[in-house]
C-alpha cells in the first residue's frame, strides 16, 4: 500500500519487485490518473483510488505500507490509525526531515510499530518501522 502515491513510482517499484497485490491512494485526482497510466505503461497492476489521508479516517493498510509524506500527513496517519485496525507488519515512512524522525517514530510507536532502521541523506530521513508482535 502506497499512501500518497503521486506518480505511482513506489507502488510500481514494489510491483516490479514482486509484491502483489499492490495498491495506492492519493487525494489528488491527477495523481490517481498518473499512477494508473504509469502502472499500465510499466506493465504492472496497481489498484489506485482517491483517498484523503486528512479527512478520510483510518488509512488503508496492508502488510507493507509505504508513506513518502511530509510530517503533518505522517502525524495524521499516526493519529487516525489503520483501517480495520490492521497495523502493517512494516511501515516505511519517508519524506521527513531528520530533525522530525524521533517525533514520527514516537507517533507510530503507539500502534506497536518499532523502529528497526533509519536512513538519512542530507537533511532527509526515512524510517523502517516494524510491528513488534
Ligand atoms: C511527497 S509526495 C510522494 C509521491 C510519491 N509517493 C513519491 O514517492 O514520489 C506526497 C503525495 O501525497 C499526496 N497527498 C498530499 N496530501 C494528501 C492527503 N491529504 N491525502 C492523500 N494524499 C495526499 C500528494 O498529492 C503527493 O502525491
Amino acid at each position: 500500500m502506497d499512501l500518497g502515491c503521486g506518480s505511482g513510482v513506489l507502488a510500481i517499484a514494489a510491483a516490479k519487485l514482486g509484491w502483489s497485490p499492490v495498491a495506492g491512494v492519493d487525494h489528488e485526482l491527477e495523481s490517481v490518473r498518473a499512477t494508473a497510466e504509469n502502472a499500465e505503461a510499466n506493465g504492472v497492476v496497481v489498484a489506485v483510488e482517491r483517498f484523503d489521508l486528512i479527512r478520510g479516517g483510518p488509512a488503508p493498510s496492508a502488510p507493507l505500507v509505504l508513506a513518502n509524506l511530509l510530517r503533518p500527513l505522517l502525524l495524521c496517519v499516526a493519529r487516525a490509525g489503520f483501517a480495520g485496525g490492521e497495523v502493517p507488519r512494516t511501515l516505511i515512512a519517508s519524506g521527513l526531515l531528520s530533525t522530525e524522525a524521533d517525533e514520527i517514530a514516537a507517533a507510530f510507536a503507539r500502534h506497536g510499530l518499532v523502529e528497526t532502521d533509519r536512513r538519512a541523506s542530507a537533511e532527509w530521513s526515512a524510517l523502517v518501522l516494524r510491528r513488534s508482535e
